[in-house]
């Protein structure tokens, strides 16, 4: 046995938690993410607060085909953020991808029609997005800006969410990533009143660290029908005690506001943590979950990220079998992974798997 996998073993016996995924419970689900939130992202405020949700803009796009649109999401009166939709038009519950994205929501088409809110080129993220297909196909797609709900900066947790609930910071305080989680869950929230979607059938998904937030979404939220996470690597789908790519201590040190602060206990020192990332996964179930790698994103360790699908699938009543080569796919029920050939980035080859598990399993 490798000397990580044994790790998980022994270091993960407290029968509380989701330490032996074939062992899934309610219960211990519910345990495992309170760990999670303790040690990794931190804990989401209780506080009460308002939420507004107004169709600002409205125009169709491919021959009619697609209803284009832009909400504006207002919570605690304060915190604006900006949706922007794509529905199959003349369709009523469709179901839906809900992701963020990184640089705004203009960077998805060259259309100079979508709100424009900095200086990134538009258009620029287009291939990260292919609109027609995924409606095409009979899905909604609903996107907002990472930054909306926190700017991915160090900067002391003074706007974003972090504004909207001010509080003396401690070690389990919520970072950006449980940030984002739950301005995506808000905004999930919101698309209950959206009749051409259905609310029952959305899909969070994002890539890299974006990934690493569709995963706490879909694991803490269970309102999230179905998680996607691509090429998310540490903090993400990998496994941390492989201590392979990116490490807890450098994520930490490079990041510093992604994560609770306890998670820099575990600096080099992985092998003390008390839960890893295919417990994650495992909270998961028992909705469906899909993890995809690229074959040169080294730094987000396939491997450990493949792994701990594998590790967290009797969660799911489910086996994996071996790891795929480059271009090859794994998992004909709830739990899918593929990897792409190349670079660490998400495109039109990811996106049509990710439409027809989605077919399948919603
Ligand atoms: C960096 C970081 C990763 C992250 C990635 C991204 O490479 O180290 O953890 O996933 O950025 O978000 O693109």
């Amino acid at each position: 046995m490798k000397p990580w996998l044994l790790l998980f073993t022994t270091s993960l016996m407290s029968a509380e938690t989701v330490s032996d995924p074939a062992k899934w419970s309610p219960e211990a689900r519910v345990k495992t993410l309170e760990v999670f939130q303790q040690e990794v992202y931190g804990i989401d405020p209780s506080a009460k607060f308002k939420s507004e949700w107004k169709l600002d803009r409205e125009s169709e796009i491919m021959d009619g085909k697609v209803q284009r649109r832009e909400y504006v999401l207002t919570l605690g009166g304060t915190l604006r953020a900006r949706a922007l939709a794509y529905l199959p038009a003349g369709k009523k519950n469709a179901p839906a991808f809900l992701g963020l994205n990184f640089r705004g929501n203009h960077t998805l088409e060259e259309d100079g029609w979508i709100t424009k809110t900095n200086d990134q080129e538009r258009g620029k993220a287009a291939s990260r997005w292919p609109v027609k297909m995924i409606t095409d196909a009979g899905f909604a797609l609903v996107t907002v800006h990472c930054a909306d709900f926190d700017p991915d900066k160090d900067d002391g947790f003074k706007n974003g969410v972090h504004a909207l609930f001010p509080q003396e910071r401690d070690g389990t305080s919520w970072g950006t990533i449980a940030g984002w989680a739950w301005g995506l869950g808000r905004v999930r929230d919101q698309l209950q009143t959206v009749s051409e979607i259905d609310a029952e059938k959305v899909v969070v998904i994002g890539h890299s660290r974006l990934g690493k937030t569709a995963l706490w979404a879909g694991a803490s939220n269970e309102k999230f029908a179905m998680a996607i996470s691509n090429n998310s690597g540490c903090g993400g789908a990998a496994l941390s005690k492989r201590k392979h790519g990116e490490t807890v201590a450098r994520i930490n040190k490079v990041f510093p506001h992604w994560f609770a602060g306890n998670f820099r206990k575990y600096d080099d020192k992985e092998e003390t943590l008390p839960v890893d990332q295919h417990q994650l996964i495992a909270c998961i179930a028992p909705r469906p979950v899909y993890v995809a790698s690229a074959s040169l994103d080294d730094w987000a360790d396939p491997e450990g990220e493949f792994l701990a699908l594998k590790l967290a699938a009797p969660a799911f009543g489910e086996t994996l079998g071996e790891m795929p080569k480059a271009g090859g796919s794994v998992g004909t029920k709830k739990i899918r992974y593929h990897i792409r050939e190349g670079q660490h980035d998400i495109n039109a080859w990811d996106w049509e798997r990710y439409l027809k598990a989605a077919k399948e399993l919603l």
